[in-house]
């Protein structure tokens, strides 16, 4: 059977940490069979509404790739493409995407969207990444610790940087219910709010808020960042960089976690070389050359951010073949 099925996916907590581990063994099974190039097309006919705020590299290929692979027809709605948010109110868009389209992914910035679209719609909704959590990319990334150690309980992770946006919380929560020991470190005023931890401590007593570097990350097994300013934030650039140079992932900080294993992640997009057009910017402005993660550390061969990102894919398949498909989950993944 498949518990799964007609079930929204808004945050991590929607499903039990055995749901979650589920579906990230649902989604090596998926890579597998992409990998050995048998067909499964356990989605065909089905049709998927993809809304985005926010600008995507990774999320929205792997739904349109994975949709196109699960033999469903994905369509792309953008912010300037549809009438929601200027004409039309989204409760009404919610149900026109819904007596249309199968299932909904939202990106954008309030939660309460991405909750009401599910409320309204009445058909199952993935979350894509709203300010307050990013469910999908731990899936990923929880499978690509998976696959680089064999096993996630026990594994310790350090997050470093704005240990408050939605990747830092979304770790938090989903690291503890996975039964991962996660640190969260950066300042003070960068750090997650008392709602999210206490959500985590309902999983797990094992985490760690820092802003000491150093003990946060000795002996750690993943060294994970993610940008100073999160999409719509960009006014808060300069505060950023003040406050969180000091939580650079870079050689120096590899070399503290005196673990000659340590291996590094990072959702992606990374400021690493400041090669693009808002990097430029922010070089001129400040003088920087390098964010959130050094260039040396991003080549390094201890980091995995390609794989992560390509596990994007794997595991956004498995969440729309469970919640959408009359999925037969293989014995050895069902619960
Ligand atoms: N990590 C991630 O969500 O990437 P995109 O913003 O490119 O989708
Ligand atoms: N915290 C980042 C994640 C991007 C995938 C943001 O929200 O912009």
């Amino acid at each position: 059977m498949n518990i799964f099925k007609g079930r929204s996916f808004l945050k991590e907590a929607d499903f039990t940490p055995d749901e979650f581990y589920t579906l990230i063994k649902l989604a090596e099974y998926f890579k597998e069979l992409k990998e050995k190039h048998i067909q499964h097309h356990y989605l065909a006919g089905k049709n998927i509404a993809l809304l985005f705020e926010k600008t995507s590299t990774r999320t929205r290929s792997s739904f349109t790739v994975g949709a196109q692979d699960l033999g469903a027809n994905a369509e792309f709605l953008g912010a300037h493409d549809i009438q929601f948010g200027k004409k039309e109110s989204l409760s009404d868009t919610a149900k026109v995407l819904g007596s249309m389209f199968d299932a909904i992914e939202y990106r954008g910035f309030e939660q309460k969207n991405v909750e009401d679209l599910a409320l309204y719609s009445k058909v199952p909704v993935w979350n894509g990444l709203t300010n307050d959590w990013h469910p999908t990319q731990m899936l990923a990334d929880f499978m690509t610790i998976d696959e680089l150690f064999g096993h996630i309980k026990g594994i310790k992770l350090a997050y470093l940087g704005d240990a408050r946006n939605n990747v830092a919380r979304s770790l938090l929560l989903a690291g503890s219910m996975l039964g991962a020991e996660i640190h969260l470190v950066g300042p003070k005023s960068l750090q997650p709010d008392a709602e999210v931890i206490n959500l985590a401590s309902q999983y797990s007593d094992n985490f760690l808020i820092s802003d000491d570097l150093d003990k946060a990350v000795d002996g750690v097994d993943v060294l994970y960042t993610d940008v100073w300013a999160s999409m719509g934030e960009e006014d808060l650039w300069e505060s950023r960089i003040k406050l969180l140079q000091p939580y650079q992932l870079n050689a120096k900080t590899v070399a503290k976690t005196h673990n000659p294993n340590t291996v590094v992640l990072h959702d992606l997009p990374a400021f690493h070389d400041l090669n693009t057009t808002m990097g430029q910017e922010i070089f001129k402005k400040f003088g920087l050359k390098e964010m959130e993660i050094t260039d040396e550390v991003f080549n390094a061969p201890y980091a995995h951010q390609f794989q992560q990102a390509a596990n994007r894919m794997h595991t956004i398949k498995a969440v729309m073949a469970a919640t959408l498909g009359d999925l037969f989950i293989p014995r050895a993944l069902e619960l």
